[in-house]
């Protein structure tokens, strides 16, 4: 076992692609329920894992209408208490099958487990504003900025992003202390993170200490840079390309694995599905045939709009191989992009394309 998910309190077959700092994902087993396990939930760090205590946790507000404002963790941890189960998807989930289309050295090949869901219990990001007597126009957005200094990040700066005004005013943004009913771990942003439901999960900032309302998105490395969609022959340059928010319509297989045997006879089809707003997933379908024709999975009740669908159908399944393909429809029929090929982009970012298995029946 990797001396890492010891340290980090995390289950010993986590998938890991760096130790230092630890980025892993579960195997899929681990997806099944509704909420994953702290143990078990994926972690994406870009740098150092900082230690700060509550006691040492300062954030400062900052933005028109007032000069900064610092607030200690018990201040905010008095606001009123709002929870919510969300999914948190980085936007290099399922990035593996782009790099079979064309490498990407240096890059984490992460599978289809760098998604997770937890209960979330915070502060209302909109109560914070408000209490700071922080305005903005309509069109502002609210930067945030961590602690964590990754060696990518240039010049050197602590990890930073942001989100729209409108969005941090929702009401489901969150300044989150714990995490399946838990003081959220270190390794996941405690003492406090932000947590933006519906959005990539780079713009849930970890060890947030600064909060600015500005006119327009951060100049932060990982927002003005990386988590951008670029043309497949671009070079990542600040401002290129569209910078990444909104999670797109996906889905993925949980069981069977890819690759493997299975008996002949009723097999179970199992996985979920997830979007910017999960109560707006129809229907996930599944093929046999190549994509000739294809049935309707059982779909999970929605659990509110930020929390993933689990999916099942039982098929048939006949001696030799069988090629599965799952894609997600949502309720305008819109469904999700047929090749990884035409997705390919050098980041390795938001592959939504169908989800392919290879199986052998025995
Ligand atoms: N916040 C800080 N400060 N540093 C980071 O490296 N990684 C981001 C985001 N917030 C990151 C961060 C990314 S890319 C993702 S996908 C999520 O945190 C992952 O959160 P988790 O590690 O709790 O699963």
């Amino acid at each position: 076992m990797h001396s890492a998910l010891a340290e980090w309190s995390k289950r010993p077959d986590m998938v890991v692609h760096n130790d230092a700092p630890l980025n892993c994902e579960p195997p899929l087993a681990a997806l099944a329920g509704e909420i994953t396990a702290t143990d078990g939930f994926y972690c994406r760090n870009h740098g150092p894992i900082p230690q700060i205590s509550p006691a040492d946790w300062r954030l400062t507000v900052a933005g028109p209408g007032t000069g900064p404002q610092p607030l200690g963790y018990q201040q905010v941890t008095e606001l009123p208490a709002h929870e919510l189960t969300a999914t948190l998807v980085c936007a290099g989930n399922r990035r593996a099958e782009l790099m079979g289309v064309r490498p990407m050295p240096g890059k984490e090949p992460w599978r289809q487990g760098a998604i997770s869901t937890a209960t979330w219990r915070g502060a209302r990001l909109a109560d914070v504003l408000v209490a700071a007597g922080v305005g903005g126009a309509p069109d502002a957005h609210v930067a945030f900025t961590g602690v964590d200094v990754a060696p990518e990040a240039a010049p050197p700066q602590p990890y930073g992003s942001s989100i729209p005004l409108a969005k941090a005013m929702a009401g489901e943004v969150l300044l989150a202390w714990a995490m399946n009913d838990e003081p959220l771990p270190r390794v996941h942003g405690g003492p406090i993170r932000v947590i933006a439901p519906g959005f990539i999960g780079a713009r849930s900032v970890k060890w947030v200490t600064g909060i600015t309302v500005q006119p327009g998105p951060s100049a932060n490395y990982f927002q003005n840079v990386e988590y951008r969609l670029l043309p497949p022959d671009a070079e990542p340059a600040p401002g290129a390309g569209t910078p990444l928010s909104s999670l797109p319509l996906n889905c993925a297989v949980l069981t069977p694995g890819d690759g493997a045997t299975v008996p002949a006879g009723p097999l179970d089809v199992t996985g979920y599905a997830v979007a910017e707003d999960c109560a707006r997933i129809a229907a996930v379908e599944v093929s046999a045939d190549g994509g000739d024709s294809w049935r309707r999975a059982a779909l999970t009740p929605a659990h509110g709009r930020w929390s993933w669908r689990h999916w099942s159908l039982s098929i048939n399944a006949e001696p030799g191989p069988l090629r599965l393909i799952a894609r997600a429809v949502d309720d305008t029929g819109a469904t999700q992009p047929e090749s990884a090929a035409a997705l390919w982009n050098p980041g390795g970012y938001a592959n939504n394309s169908w989800t392919r298995l290879n199986l052998r029946v025995a």
